[in-house]
């Protein structure tokens, strides 16, 4: 009787198929034009929280040749760098290159995820301050769900706001979902410390939904609402931060606003008092 090689746990795990894979290991949908999903992480990635990698599928093959060539995307990271998975958030475009097929995963499906993270939606280029501000629009929240989760932000900072607006309250769950968790999650209140989270501020909007605080975030800040609600007298070069992250309209008219407040725009290299970033769209 001839031996037989025994069925080891690395040769059950499944090859690769895709260069740079990685595995889904949960797919959530909040809408239908938004989900979140979780995959592996490469054991050599190590990112910033708030920075972006490319990820993607493999696109059609070629109609001629066969061929098929990665469809990739900017995504921030929305999990945290000490995470030992990576999250993302996604919008779901029905004729969109990637989000048309990305938006079908299911856990044990695999992804291409390019490892180089970069991203200006980080604590380094950033002065140092008092209050920090985020201001999202849709899945502009990713980068914040990734810092929020990042004791740093709180340990640099008094205050921290959060601000997201959507178009309807159930666009908003997803960070409201996490925001209610770090105050719950014995875990993250334990790594974040309940006196840090007292620091945390949830400004969530709507713009054609009914709901308790209504309006364009960019409105709210022009009119003086956001600091009436929250009883500041405004925001200045000398004690505010913010991270902005959105679509490219929201981008330009909130860089106008806190350019009109006296900051100044920063970057790795040189670290100012706001920094940008476009939320992945398409
Ligand atoms: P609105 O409904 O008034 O367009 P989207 O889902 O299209 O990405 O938009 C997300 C949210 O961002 C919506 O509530 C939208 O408001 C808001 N928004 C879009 N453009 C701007 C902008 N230039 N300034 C502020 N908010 C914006």
């Amino acid at each position: 009787m001839t031996e037989q090689t025994p069925v080891t746990e690395a040769s059950a795990v499944k090859i690769p198929t895709l260069p740079d894979a990685q595995t889904v290991t949960s797919v959530q949908h909040w809408t239908d034009r938004l989900f979140s999903f979780r995959v592996t992480r490469p054991a050599s990635l190590r990112f910033r929280s708030g920075e972006f990698v490319m990820i993607g599928l493999m696109g059609d093959p070629h109609p001629e040749t066969g061929k098929q060539k990665p469809l990739l995307r900017a995504y921030s990271i929305a999990s945290p760098s000490w995470d030992e998975e990576l999250e993302f958030y996604s919008i779901k475009v029905q004729d969109g290159p990637l989000t048309s097929k990305l938006q079908h995963i299911q856990p044990g499906d695999e992804i291409i995820l390019r490892p180089k993270p970069v991203g200006t939606l980080v604590h380094d280029a950033l002065l140092p301050g008092k209050r920090l501000w985020f201001f999202a629009t849709g899945t502009g929240f990713a980068p914040f769900a990734s810092l929020l989760r990042d004791p740093q932000t709180y340990e640099d900072y008094d205050q921290v706001i959060v601000t997201h607006t959507c178009r309807d309250v159930a666009e908003l769950e997803y960070g409201r979902q996490l925001i209610d968790n770090l105050r719950t999650d014995e875990m993250m209140l334990e790594l974040l410390g309940e006196e840090n989270l007292a620091k945390l501020t949830y400004y969530p909007t709507t713009t054609r939904e009914e709901s308790p605080k209504m309006g364009r975030i960019t409105t709210l800040l022009k009119d003086g609402t956001v600091f009436a609600d929250l009883g500041i007298d405004g925001i200045s070069a000398e004690t505010d931060r913010a991270m902005v992250c959105g679509s490219m309209g929201l981008n330009t008219d909130l860089k106008e606003i806190l350019e009109g407040f006296g900051l100044d725009e920063g970057a790795n290299s040189d670290p100012k008092h706001y920094v940008v970033e476009k939320a992945f769209v398409g």
